[in-house]
């Protein structure tokens, strides 16, 4: 295995620019396979549940969910349907070691992305999985759980 990215910490700038798509037919280049290897990896490292390009460096719609299945590489991702039911939970970040904090969120989500292989998938997500897909999006706007924390 290559070496873990390093991870950027708030307030590093980067962490608050919008970050671009990535063009479907970058996503089976060696450079862009090597580059969900090394998220994984980065995250696995840092024992996160979760990961967002922006945070290694790169501000680009990618991130990585913890699913049952184990990481998953999701690009260009979209919110497409969320539930108006919320739940308040406290969350963590990668990019802001020691800081938690109560956020709520929609406990229900369906999002579309495409997968690592440039297929097309649609997930339906709910608890800890649905605030990780919200967490990790977020990140790819520029947003910090600490923006939502409730007060
Ligand atoms: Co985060």
């Amino acid at each position: 295995m290559p070496e873990a990215f390093q991870i950027i910490t708030y307030p590093a700038k980067s962490l608050r620019e919008p970050s671009k798509e990535v063009a479907a037919e970058k996503i089976g280049t060696p450079e862009y396979q090597g580059l969900f290897d090394v998220m994984i990896y980065t995250m696995q490292q840092a024992q996160g549940v979760g990961l967002a390009a922006p945070q290694v460096g790169r501000n680009e719609r990618v991130i990585i969910v913890e699913m049952k299945s184990g990481p998953k590489i999701f690009i260009n991702p979209k919110i497409i349907q969320r539930s108006d039911a919320t739940a308040a939970s406290e969350e963590g970040c990668l990019s802001l070691p020691g800081v938690w904090g109560l956020v709520e969120r929609a406990k229900k989500i369906s999002i579309e992305a495409l997968n690592r292989y440039g297929r097309r998938v649609e997930i339906r997500a709910k608890g800890f999985e649905a605030i990780k897909f919200q967490h990790e999006i977020d990140h790819l706007d520029g947003i910090l759980f600490i923006d939502k924390i409730k007060h």
